[in-house]
């Protein structure tokens, strides 16, 4: 039998005071968070616009946590240098909104950084069968993306086990994830968990973070 993954929590910064980003960050640090995930939105994919490359690269010199990026725009295949150069670690990239997703895999790769295919909710596991190999990270949206702070669609589990079954690659859920959503997510075969609104919002981040990350209560 395979051994056990490590469960990493992710904050989604989506849902932190950005006029203290500084202090906010370095709180999801000492609060135990293993990466920074960053939400890049464009007005076109999702009807909301965050944060482009310039305030990634501010992030990247604020932290030496790997910064996990997930890019919710139309062709990511024009920014994925600028990504890269802005100090990703991980670049994902959503398959409903890119043409030719090998060639964009293989860019990321290239680069070298690590390389994660998206799915909406309502995307077929099928839609992926053919990059998997190219991989290293699918992220299942566990919400419609675009906002933080919606309610976890259960109806997405099944996919993940169903992925689990077949594929060793780190496997990532994001949207309404908390202790419980977390609870159901890592039992399907999850390891790693995005949570914002959870970790943000919370009196006490370290504890909120470490509720996440336990595996059977
Ligand atoms: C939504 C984003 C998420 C969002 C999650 O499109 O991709 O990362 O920040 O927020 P919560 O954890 O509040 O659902
Ligand atoms: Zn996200």
């Amino acid at each position: 039998m395979k051994k056990a993954k490590k469960i990493l929590v992710a904050p989604s910064l989506l849902a932190a005071d950005f006029g203290s980003l500084s202090a906010e960050i370095k709180s999801i640090e000492k609060a135990g968070a293993d990466l920074l995930h960053l939400d890049i939105m464009d007005g076109h994919f999702v009807s909301n616009i965050t944060i482009g490359q310039a305030i990634v690269k501010t992030i990247r010199n604020l932290t030496g946590l790997p910064l996990d990026v997930h890019l919710m725009i139309e062709k990511p295949e024009k920014f994925i240098p600028v990504f890269a150069k802005s100090g990703s670690d991980y670049l994902t990239i959503h398959i409903e909104a890119c043409p030719s997703p090998r060639k964009t895999i293989g860019l990321i790769k290239t680069l070298g950084l690590k390389a994660g295919i998206s799915l909406k909710p309502g995307t077929g596991l099928d839609e992926i069968k053919g990059i998997l190999k190219a991989v290293d990270l699918v992220l299942f949206m566990t919400v419609e993306p675009g906002f933080g702070g919606q309610a976890f669609m259960p109806s997405v589990l099944p996919k993940v086990s169903q992925l689990r079954q077949v594929w060793d690659g780190d496997i990532e859920v994001d949207g309404g994830i908390n202790k419980n959503t977390a609870k159901q997510a890592v039992e399907a075969g999850v390891n790693i968990l995005v949570a914002g609104t959870t970790i943000f919002k919370a009196k006490d981040r370290k504890k909120a973070i470490d509720e996440l990350r336990r595996r059977n209560d």
